[in-house]
């Protein structure tokens, strides 16, 4: 980063107090359902970037308020996150045997625990982020939040997103429908990580729409790198296997429009995200540099 020197060992630091608080949520590996506890946390402790947490507790820090109540969204946001990347590696979805720089869940575990496990994860997110009444209790904010997340997670968020995506390999697609796609399966999320943290940092409506347009345009330019990253980068880097969209016949920004073009794409949607986040008039530098980043990242 050129105008923020320091944006690395930032990030290593907030990376790594995010996870230390995902690792205080997360379910004991005891008692009868111990396999299903141990093949949740294999992949919620395999690393992985902590974009989701790391965002969303400093979209809260732009706004002010509790950083404590922040904990609990974090662990869930990466609940929700490694659910999906569980469940988008299995047979029947993209069926991927990497993940995080190791073998995914259902080739450790078999499939029915990384159905099951996944599903369990998803689960576990809503009974964490619920744990923010026991900090704060019937706080007005923690409702809202646990909405937002519920919404950007089901079938009109995340999910909805997955469906149509494997409805979809194979076939043609315009770029109307690849953006529902990528709005959906991936910036959703986003928009969940930064809408939650303004809401519990005490965003007034307008300055919430804000934040979802940021979202919303960082997201697509998220998923535009990750289609990229999928033919230029190496499984070494990425940690999961390159070629995966080729493998299940999948039309992406790069076999639309190429790799230059959809770099540039990306960049312009970063850029309008950079414009909605300067629109609120608040000041946080990292959370600038990170959206900056985000739609040049090498992994
Ligand atoms: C991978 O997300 C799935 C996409 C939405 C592209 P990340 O690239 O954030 O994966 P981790 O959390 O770092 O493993
Ligand atoms: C996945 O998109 C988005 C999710 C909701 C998991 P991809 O299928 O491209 O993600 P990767 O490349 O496997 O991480
Ligand atoms: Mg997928
Ligand atoms: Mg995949
Ligand atoms: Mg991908």
């Amino acid at each position: 980063m050129e105008h923020y020197g320091n944006f690395k060992e930032e990030l290593k630091q907030k990376t790594d107090h995010a996870e230390k608080v995902i690792r205080l949520w997360l379910p004991k590996e005891e008692g009868f359902a111990k396999t299903m506890a141990e093949a949740m946390n294999y992949s919620m402790c395999a690393g992985g970037k902590r974009l989701r947490p790391v965002l969303l507790l400093e979209t809260l820090r732009l706004f002010g308020g509790d950083e404590k109540l922040a904990e609990p969204f974090m662990a869930g946001i990466e609940m929700i996150h490694t659910h999906s990347l569980i469940h988008d590696d299995l047979p029947a979805i993209d069926n991927d045997d990497y993940r995080r720089g190791r073998l995914t869940t259902h080739k450790v575990y078999g499939e029915a625990m990384g159905v099951l496990g996944g599903a369990a994860l998803l689960n576990y997110a809503y009974e964490t982020m619920f744990r923010a009444f026991e900090l704060a209790p019937g706080n007005e904010r923690v409702i809202r939040a646990v909405r937002i997340m519920a919404e950007k997670t089901g079938i009109y968020g995340m999910l909805g997103g997955q469906s149509v995506d494997v409805e979809n390999d194979g076939k043609p697609l315009t770029k109307e429908l690849l953006d529902y796609i990528y709005e959906h399966k991936t910036a959703a999320l986003l928009e969940a990580s930064m809408m939650t943290g303004a809401v519990l940092g005490g965003a007034e409506k307008e300055e919430l729409a804000l934040v979802e347009s940021a979202a919303s345009n960082i997201g697509l330019a998220f998923q535009i790198r990750d289609d990229i990253l999928d033919v230029t980068a190496t499984s070494q880097e990425l940690g999961k296997p390159v070629h995966s969209d080729e493998k299940n016949n999948k039309v992406t920004y790069v076999t639309l429009f190429g790799i230059e073009e959809a770099a540039r794409q990306a960049e312009e949607l970063s850029a309008r995200a950079v414009a909605y986040l300067e629109k609120l008039n608040r000041k946080n530098e990292f959370l600038m540099a990170l959206i900056k980043e985000m739609a040049g990242r090498r992994k």
